[in-house]
């Protein structure tokens, strides 16, 4: 289960609190009937059979491909890449990322690590008609059809998208790829838990049982609690915000939680930011980045607030070795594992960080496991979309990203723009 505590006292009062928690536990009726709040209860009513064929789907890959290209942007790749990056793939088949930008030198990188290896597709758009996936997608279709030919290269190819429309369905239907559908009533920051992610994430030979056993398992506790510490999260982060705290820094002292970062800084950002109001999402990786933005983060402007990231245990550790002669002064260290260290050097930072004026939060999660992950993930979705309600906007659309689109279109002279 997720752990929640808030250093806040000194920045808003109790009383102030503990309203606005009553308020978000008042709204989790209001976003399980959200048309767009499917994610809400897939962990415990999540398709079988499609769970079912996405392993069998997995299984084939993996015997057959040196590679697996996941083609998608936005929430259609940032959820399964944060998921495998953090627990690392163990598979065989390695996973390649593409259509997330419009980059001829990425794409061209990619294409170059392909060279003479076994390689299958996963293209992923719900709506099936982005720009950007739509692109690599015809790119990496056409060196699967010079590799294998079009009969085999089809059997290569996975598409991930909606159950009736857009040109992937059309396109998936007609050549008769293997299709996995993504639920209606969920968006793609809110996707990762459907086929969206679970593809890739079984393919990297990540337990995705364990991952959903996880989600429900916190689904559970925080419903039993009537939405329990996501409810507290999102009630304060609410109270930090209307005191003109307006960024949030996720601080992970995880390397590998880079991409988790990503991919929360999505659900908040673009679930939020709407109607010239939203707390602003942004990320550090520590301790490298006390190297860096640390100094900012203590004595620059004070209208940030900081939520950090830990784990009560890890998987991997390390002593500091013992040396004969003490030159570089560390012998007080000798013995002493790294994750000692680095648990140090949080309490360190959430200390400084707080006597220089930030609020700070704590999450802390058991350890980094697949389960770990799923409670993770649905404790950061049910947080976000509290967030989202309290702060009087809708945490499911995101009418913003259509303007650039417009304008791309035109200065491209698509038809009808
Ligand atoms: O969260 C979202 O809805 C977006 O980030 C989408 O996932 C992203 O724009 C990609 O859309 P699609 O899956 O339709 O290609």
């Amino acid at each position: 289960m997720i752990k929640f505590t808030a250093h806040i006292d000194e920045f808003i009062k109790p009383n102030v609190v503990s309203t606005k928690i009553n308020q978000a536990k008042e709204l989790l009726p209001k976003i399980q009937a959200d048309a767009m709040a499917g994610w809400f209860d897939l962990p415990i009513n999540y398709d079988k059979d499609e769970f079912s064929r996405i392993k069998t789907a997995a299984k084939t890959i993996k015997e057959s491909s040196d590679y697996l290209v996941c083609i998608g942007i936005g929430g259609s790749y940032l959820g399964h890449k944060a998921v495998i990056e953090a627990l690392g793939n163990t598979s065989k088949t390695k996973i390649l990322y593409a259509g997330n930008s419009l980059s001829p030198v990425e794409l061209n990188k990619t294409l170059d690590e392909l060279e003479g290896k076994d390689f299958s597709i996963n293209v992923i758009s719900k709506s099936g008609t982005t720009t950007e996936p739509a692109i690599s997608f015809r790119i990496f279709k056409q060196k699967l059809i010079e590799k294998y030919g079009a009969s085999e290269a089809y059997k290569r190819i996975y598409a991930t998208t909606d159950k009736a429309k857009g040109a992937l369905h059309d396109e998936a239907v007609t050549n008769k790829y293997e299709m996995i559908i993504v639920p209606d009533d969920i968006g793609g920051r809110y996707s990762v838990l459907t086929a969206v992610g679970l593809l890739p994430i079984a393919v990297a030979g990540i337990d995705i049982d364990e991952l959903m056993t996880g989600a429900r398992s916190e689904r559970e506790a925080l419903l039993s609690a009537s939405g329990g510490a996501a409810a507290e999260y999102a009630a304060i982060r609410n109270c930090l915000y209307e005191k003109d705290f307006n960024i949030e820094i996720l601080a992970n002292f995880e390397p590998s939680f880079m991409y988790f970062n990503e991919w929360w800084k999505q659900l908040a950002g673009e679930s939020e930011g709407k109607n010239q109001k939203g707390i602003y999402p942004a990320s550090v990786i520590n301790t490298t980045d006390l190297h860096s933005m640390g100094q900012y983060i203590q004595e620059g402007r004070r209208n940030l607030f900081e939520t950090v990231v830990s784990f009560a245990a890890l998987p991997n550790d390390y002593s500091v070795p013992t040396a004969d002669a003490d030159l570089d002064g560390l012998s007080y260290l000798e013995g002493k594992q790294l994750s000692f260290i680095n648990q140090k050097a949080i309490e360190a930072t959430v200390k400084a960080h707080l006597s220089g004026g930030v609020p700070v939060l704590e999450i802390e999660a058991p350890s980094i496991t697949a389960s770990a992950l799923g409670a993770f993930i649905y404790f950061f979705e049910l947080t976000i979309a509290l967030s989202g309600y309290l702060l009087g906007v809708d945490p499911f659309n995101q009418p913003g990203v259509e303007a650039y689109k417009t304008n791309m279109f035109h200065l491209l002279e698509k038809p009808g723009y």
